[in-house]
């Protein structure tokens, strides 16, 4: 393949025909923020994080979706860019649930990291919330659809890789979701409980089952005992 001659940052970079600008990036060792991207797996542009300035382009660019070209000239970090950065995150936590401290995935959250990263500390915007419930019907997996920022990585991972096509975007518009076909229950679609699509999870939209969501079926039925079971105690000798 054709090797493409382009400047990232001003350095100059080459880089096989058909990169996109965030991999000839990150070849020159020039770190992009992303949070939809999963390279050769989940490359939809969905979350607009990746964005940078193409000299002559009137937008700026995803740069997970735009192909190298000869010539091209690339800014990954003016003002202009980490201002939209910064906004789209901030657009895209306007409707996630405020639970970071009662969160399993808290420390261990992309979303999280990345409102850290980009300089996030108050949040401006207060958005519709979604109208969906925590999904609980599957033996290993919670799915939390008021998690869910729409990137598509579980969609691909259980499509691509697994070729097990249990979940899929329903809907439409604000209400879209990621759910099995006519937004059955997890527990009783084609899922094989292989969990790869929470660890591409960049929230904890999907997440492996534990003892929380056992204290979620109590809360919802007063007259329900659950026995919420501790780890037993290590001896350390
Ligand atoms: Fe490029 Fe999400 S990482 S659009």
């Amino acid at each position: 393949m054709a090797a493409v001659n382009l400047t990232i940052d001003g350095v100059q970079v080459q880089a096989q025909a058909g990169t996109s600008v965030l991999e000839a990036a990150k070849q020159a060792g020039i770190k992009i923020p992303t949070l939809c991207y999963l390279e050769e797996i989940n490359e939809v542009g969905a979350c607009r994080i990746c964005l940078v300035e193409v000299q002559g382009a009137r937008t700026l660019q995803a740069s997970c979706v735009t192909p190298v070209a000869e010539g091209m000239v690339v800014r990954t970090n003016t003002p202009a860019v980490r201002h939209a950065r910064k906004l789209n995150l901030e657009l895209i936590m306007s409707n996630h649930p405020q639970e970071c401290l009662s969160c399993p995935r808290s420390t261990n959250c992309e979303l999280q990291q990345l409102a850290a990263e980009l300089g996030i500390t108050e949040l401006r915007f207060a958005g519709e919330v979604s109208p969906y419930e925590p999904d609980l019907s599957s033996p290993s997996l919670v799915r939390d659809p008021r998690k869910c920022i729409l990137c598509r990585r579980c969609v691909s991972v259980c499509e691509k890789v697994q070729q097990v096509n249990a979940i899929a975007p329903q809907e439409r518009g604000f209400n879209t979701i990621v759910a099995p076909a006519f937004l059955d229950p997890l527990g009783s679609a084609a899922c094989v409980n292989c969990g790869q699509c929470a660890l591409v999870c960049p929230t904890a939209a999907i997440h492996e089952k534990d003892q929380t969501a056992q204290v979620w079926a109590a809360l919802a039925d007063p007259n329900k005992h659950v026995v919420v079971q501790t780890a037993p105690a290590v001896r350390v000798s």
